[in-house]
């Protein structure tokens, strides 16, 4: 038996309403306990186990589940952010800037600079991430960059479809013939997922079609970018195709609306991108009462999110996006499992793998209530400590 207790917790978050109180599942003065990766009892004291951590009162939670990023790239784009905040709009064409850093980076460079990135998310309370391709843009990058990702989460994306390279810019059907044949035959190996920018200045619907029909014949589920920058058809592409997960969804019709609550197609939004290219906010609100399933996620990448923080997302969801505090934190931990086709995380109630964090708080509202300061005291993944600003451990 390997079994670790944490008791002394003054507010436990189960995710799941049929264990505790409300839309989190709440569990006052509770323990939780952990065996083999695994959650196996929840809100008993007393148990036999080999080890103990006291909460100290304290708030633990499940971990975020972070179900949109690009976190393998190489270089940076401070130069475009700094002169988007003095007035010139975003635009998919940036892509190509880090495609380029990211060609010329070798794969151990790759894997070192993607397991910074992934360090800095455990501290900040990712459990479990999600990782997208995207810069390579030719066929043995793509590789590359999917292998890197299989390095460190089992939740890898094929993005070949993310912008048409400059080679392919006079042609960009063929270079769609090239994601959808010799690109995807290379990817698909490590890969559970496919993707497409579905974006004036990216790929069209019937670009985006092809891509994830391709995708799905080789075996990948499917998820979309869609309505980022402006009204379009991504979104309804995404429910009509059955997509797990449509991201972005910043510009949202009533016929958007009306498709993703009717649909199991999960809408993510992404927040720190709207604020980094200076869009409006989503109304989740609006999506969230016609009964839509909602998650949050970082989209960390060098354009348009360069941030690592789930509480930064969780703060503009309940200040800009019209959502609870309790509504925001399901988002980011339930929603992105559901995003992800994934029900034994983002819950902590028995038979869920032991993703969770101690907070240095009492209670999750901090995260929206205390912008900026870092509240996670330990991370868990699968039942072992992978981070902790304990003062013990100086
Ligand atoms: O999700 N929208 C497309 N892809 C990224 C942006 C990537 C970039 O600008 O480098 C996103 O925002």
């Amino acid at each position: 038996m390997s079994a670790l207790a944490i008791d002394n917790i003054g507010l436990l978050v189960t995710n799941d309403p049929a264990v505790g109180e409300g839309l989190l599942g709440e569990v006052r003065d509770a323990s939780v306990v952990f065996e083999d990766g695994r959650v196996v009892a929840v809100g008993r004291a007393g148990v036999e186990v080999d080890g103990r951590v006291d909460a100290g009162g304290r708030c633990v939670m499940p971990g975020f589940v972070d179900s949109h990023t690009h976190l393998v790239f190489a270089g940076d784009r401070a130069e475009e952010f700094a002169a988007r905040m003095a007035g010139k709009p975003y635009e998919a064409g940036g892509i190509r800037v880090t495609s380029e850093a990211t060609r010329a980076a070798g794969a151990i460079e790759l894997e070192r600079l993607t397991w910074c990135r992934r360090s800095e998310g455990l501290r900040a309370g990712i459990t479990h991430v999600e990782i997208k391709s995207g810069y390579g843009l030719e066929v043995e990058s793509e590789a590359k960059c999917c292998q890197v990702a299989a390095g460190v989460t089992d939740d890898v994306t094929f993005l070949g479809a993310h912008v048409v390279p400059a080679e392919f810019e006079s042609d960009p059907d063929a270079y769609i013939a090239l994601v959808c044949g010799a690109m995807l035959d290379v990817c698909a190996p490590s890969c559970r997922w496919i993707d497409a920018f579905c974006e004036v200045g990216a790929f069209t619907a019937e670009q985006c079609r092809a891509v994830l029909e391709a995708g799905r014949a080789a075996g990948l589920g499917l998820r979309l970018h869609g309505n980022q920058l402006g009204p379009g058809e991504g979104v309804r592409l995404a429910v009509e195709l059955g997509a797990a997960s449509v991201d972005h969804c910043t510009y949202l019709t009533d016929a958007d609306v009306e498709a993703l609550a009717g649909s199991h197609t999960v809408a993510t939004f992404l927040p720190a991108t709207d604020f980094s290219t200076r869009q409006p906010y989503p109304d989740a609100r609006r999506l969230i009462d016609a009964g839509g399933e909602v998650a949050l996620a970082t989209n960390t990448n060098p354009g348009s999110s360069n941030t690592t923080s789930m509480a930064f997302c969780i703060a503009l969801a309940v200040r800009d996006m019209g959502m609870t505090v309790a509504e925001a934190i399901r988002a980011a931990t339930l929603g992105g499992a559901r995003a992800l086709a994934k029900d034994d995380i983002g819950r902590l109630v028995p038979g869920c793998r032991a993703d969770a964090i101690v907070l240095d708080a009492t209670s999750p509202t901090d995260f929206a209530y205390r912008p900026g300061v870092p509240l996670v005291r330990e991370t868990f993944v699968a039942g072992r400590t992978v981070w902790s600003d304990l003062d013990e451990a100086r």
